[in-house]
């Protein structure tokens, strides 16, 4: 009698451990997986930004030295400060950290694994299974890359404005650096968002088969005009680098006032 009470006992205390450990094991990667979305939304949100003011260089050299003060504050601070990119910095880097340690969760353990993810791509011709390659690969690339230049932003925010930035890009090699993460952040933030709007059904609407096949094409759109934003941009800080090369060194101070 004792030891089916025991029993009875044992079995009651499993069953609810046995719950609540299944609770647990349940809600922690759903928990991961909305920081995981979260993070990257905030990402592609400040890509977006980021892209747009720094494209101000197409305008000319006194619209990205606006933009620049802008970014130091000048507007609260006389002259500005540099620090508050350095602060801008250090956080948008602590969300990239924590965007790349959760996503690393996901990442194929072995070389092995990875191919037979492609190798089920190509078979099943899976647009999203390959949309899901696609971000692996370029948020690979932006563990480095990024890294670079987030450090390099950090430690030396006073180096931005219309030569400093161009004599980075041109006389100091940067620009192969960022080519190579203008494709990878553009590719990886346009696959990662049509993937949240699928995942968490934005837009979907009455029609949610219609409204993806639409909302893929505007994603695909806009990928596109930021490449070619980025181009733009990335070309005229060439161009003004090699005009300047001579003066490297040399602060861009507004002429036209
Ligand atoms: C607060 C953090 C950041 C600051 C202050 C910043 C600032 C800048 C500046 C001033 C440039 C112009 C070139 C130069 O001065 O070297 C630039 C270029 C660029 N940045 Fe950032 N950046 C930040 C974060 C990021 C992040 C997180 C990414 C993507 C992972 C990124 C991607 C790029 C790309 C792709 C370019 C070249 C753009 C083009 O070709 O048009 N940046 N950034």
């Amino acid at each position: 009698m004792v030891i089916d009470c025991l029993m009875l006992r044992d079995n009651i205390v499993e069953s609810i451990l046995g719950k609540t450990t299944q609770k647990r094991k349940s809600r922690i990667p759903a928990k991961l997986d909305f920081l995981q979305s979260a993070t990257g939304l905030i990402l592609s949100i400040f890509i977006t930004l980021h892209l747009l003011f720094e494209a101000s260089i197409i305008f000319g050299k006194d619209s990205m030295y606006a933009i620049t003060k802008m970014f130091e504050l000048d507007f609260f601070i006389e002259g500005g400060s540099p620090i508050f990119v350095s602060i801008l910095a250090f956080i948008i880097f602590a969300i990239f950290i924590l965007h790349a340690l959760l996503a690393i969760r996901k990442f194929p353990r072995s070389y092995r694994e990875y191919l037979r993810l492609r190798t089920h791509a190509e078979l099943m011709r899976h647009s999203d299974t390959n949309l899901w390659i696609i971000q692996i690969t370029t948020g690979f690339i932006l563990l480095f890359l990024g890294s670079i230049h987030l450090y390099t932003m950090l430690t030396q925010p006073a180096n931005i404005g219309p030569f400093a930035s161009s004599d980075r890009v041109y006389s100091d090699m940067f620009w192969p650096l960022y080519l190579m993460l203008l494709i990878s952040v553009v590719l990886h933030a346009g696959a990662g968002v049509y993937r949240l709007i699928i995942k968490w059904g934005w837009f979907d609407g009455k029609k949610p088969k219609e409204n993806r096949l639409k909302n893929r094409k505007i994603v695909k759109i806009v990928t596109v005009i930021y490449l070619i934003i980025g181009l733009f941009s990335l070309i005229t800080y060439i161009k003004i680098g090699y005009e300047h090369q001579n003066s490297y060194g040399e602060r861009y101070k507004v002429t036209s006032k």
